[in-house]
């Protein structure tokens, strides 16, 4: 039904090869973001490369036009495969990551709604649709959208239609999985795979998810 995208938020190399090592062969793609970037350095996305595995660099990227075709070029020269940027900074901000994207032959999305309970501050309702539309009007590969709320990606979904729809919030952020799974084309899982005991066995679990 869906892919299964780890969100590797280690902040080590160590820890994050270790999981990486460990859970692979349960995974469609493994996403990183600050945490690990941050704390490891850029270079992990390179050593992460050994394992085959899509890389999506969620850097949720809010930039002028120029400054967001720098980051997304960087991204891509780095070994990653997609990049995540926020609708909400414009369309001509957003077309120059989608410009760079092609160029690099990668995959662009678009948070078009959160999953934690403050996004419904602001990035919600009407606003989280028009975004949806743009990332459609844009060329985008498509959006972010809330595990935790499926009846928001119901709607979302009317709006970008074929595109895909990636959405982090189950397990740890309360989402249900097999509820969700239906409705999406790659759910992000996070802290119930990398914090757990065991975290390949915890991965496995999502196996009912995957096509
Ligand atoms: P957990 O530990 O909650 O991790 O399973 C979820 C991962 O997804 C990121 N995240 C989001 N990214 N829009 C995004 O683009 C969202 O609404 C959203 N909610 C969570 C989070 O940073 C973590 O990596």
């Amino acid at each position: 039904m869906t892919e299964l995208i780890l969100a590797l938020d280690v902040l080590t190399r160590e820890e994050a090869l270790e999981i990486a090592e460990e859970t692979y062969p349960y995974l469609d793609a493994i996403k990183l973001g600050y945490p690990l970037v941050l704390g490891a350095g850029l270079s992990v996305a390179r050593e992460l490369s050994q394992f085959d595995l899509p890389l999506i660099a969620d850097f949720k990227v809010a930039d002028i036009p120029n400054t967001n075709r720098l980051i997304a070029e960087h991204v891509f020269e780095s070994g990653f495969s997609a990049i995540i940027a926020h609708g909400f900074a414009g369309s001509d901000s957003l077309k120059a990551i989608v410009e760079a994207t092609e160029n690099a032959g990668g995959e662009c999305y678009v948070v078009a709604e959160m999953s934690h309970p403050g996004a419904l501050e602001f990035l919600s309702g009407e606003t989280a649709e028009k975004i949806a539309q743009m990332a459609v009007d844009c060329g985008t590969d498509g959006i972010i959208a809330p595990a935790t709320r499926p009846e928001r990606v119901k709607a979302l979904r009317s709006i970008i239609k074929d595109k895909k729809i990636l959405s982090p919030g189950v397990g740890a952020q309360g989402g249900d999985a097999r509820e969700i799974a239906p409705l999406i084309d790659g759910m992000i899982v996070g802290r119930s795979i990398y914090n757990s005991e065991n975290p390949a066995k915890e991965a496995e679990k999502f196996a009912f998810v995957r096509r």
